[in-house]
C-alpha cells in the first residue's frame, strides 16, 4: 500500500442533465499540498464537496486513509471530522464569539468539556493570531479575522487533511495577505491540503502539485513551474493568461 492520504477514482458527479465531474482520478499523498486552479463551473468546488461526502458522488470511489467514502457502513461524522474544509464565505457560527465558534465543534461532535474546548480552541487561535479577539462576536471582526477564525475551528478538531475552497475571494485586497500566510505556515507544518484558488503566485509558491480543472475533468497536473510556466495544453495557457495583466 502506498502513502496515499486520498484516493479518488474516476469519480462522477451531476447536477440534473449536467455533467459537473466526468471522472477524476487523484492521489494525494500525506503532508502533499495541491492547488486546484480552472474557471468558474469546471467543477472544483464540487469536486472538494464530494471528498467530505457535502455532495453524494455519482460513480467511482473516493478512499480515505484506506477506508471506501461511499460505502454504505461510513461513519460519516467521524469521517468528516477527519478533513477540515474552509469555504469561501467563512461559515462561522452567527451572534457567537471568536471563541464560542472553535469550542462549539469540540463540545457539541467531541464531547469536550468546556474547558478542554477552551484550552484547544486557545492554541488553535494563538497559531492563527486571533487569541486576543476571543470575546469579539464573530459577526463584528473583518474578513481576513474570520477566515482566520474559520481555519482555527477546522483545525480544533485535528483534521488529516484541509480543504480549502477559494479561501480568499470574498475578502477585501489588503486581508488576503493574513490569511494566505496561515495557510503557507500550516502547509509548512506538513498537513496535507488541496487548496481551490485563484490566487497564482500563492499556489506556486506552496504546491506540490498544481491541477488544472477544465470542464469536468483534471485536464492537466504538474509541479508549479511546469503548469504556470510550460503548460503543455492550449485551455491551460489561455486560463492562466488571464490572471498575467
Ligand atoms: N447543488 C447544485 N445544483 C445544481 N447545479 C450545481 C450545484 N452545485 C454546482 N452546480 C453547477 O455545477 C457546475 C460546477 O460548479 P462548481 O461550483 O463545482 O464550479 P467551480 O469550479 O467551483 O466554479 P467557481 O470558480 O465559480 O466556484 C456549475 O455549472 C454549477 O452551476
Ligand atoms: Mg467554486
Amino acid at each position: 500500500m502506498m502513502d496515499n492520504l486520498l484516493e479518488i477514482r474516476n469519480l462522477t458527479k451531476s447536477f440534473g442533465e449536467l455533467k459537473v465531474l466526468k471522472g477524476i482520478s487523484l492521489s494525494v499523498r500525506r503532508g502533499e499540498v495541491i492547488s486546484i486552479i480552472g474557471s468558474s463551473g469546471s467543477g472544483k468546488s464540487t469536486l472538494l464537496r464530494c471528498i467530505n461526502l457535502l455532495e453524494e458522488p455519482d460513480g467511482g470511489e473516493i478512499l480515505f486513509a484506506g477506508q471506501n467514502l461511499c460505502d454504505p457502513g461510513t461513519d460519516l461524522r467521524r469521517l468528516r471530522e477527519r478533513i477540515g474544509m474552509v469555504f469561501q464565505t467563512f461559515n462561522l457560527f452567527h451572534h457567537r464569539t471568536v471563541l464560542e465558534n472553535c469550542m462549539l465543534p469540540l463540545t457539541t461532535v467531541r464531547r469536550l468539556t468546556r474547558q478542554e474546548a477552551e484550552q484547544r480552541a486557545m492554541e488553535e487561535l494563538e497559531k492563527v493570531g486571533m487569541a486576543e479577539f476571543r470575546d469579539a462576536d464573530a459577526d463584528n471582526i473583518s474578513g481576513g479575522q474570520k477566515q482566520r477564525v474559520a481555519i482555527a475551528r477546522a483545525l480544533c478538531m485535528d483534521p488529516e487533511v484541509m480543504l480549502f475552497d477559494e479561501p480568499t475571494s470574498a475578502l477585501d485586497p489588503e486581508k488576503v495577505g493574513e490569511v494566505l500566510e496561515v495557510i503557507r505556515r500550516l502547509a509548512e507544518s506538513g498537513m496535507t491540503m488541496l487548496i481551490v484558488t485563484h490566487e497564482m503566485q500563492f499556489a506556486s509558491e506552496v504546491s506540490d502539485r498544481v491541477l488544472f480543472m477544465d470542464n469536468g475533468v483534471i485536464l492537466e497536473e504538474g509541479m508549479p513551474d511546469q503548469i504556470f510556466r510550460h503548460p503543455e495544453k492550449s485551455r491551460t495557457a489561455e486560463f492562466l493568461s488571464r490572471f498575467r495583466k
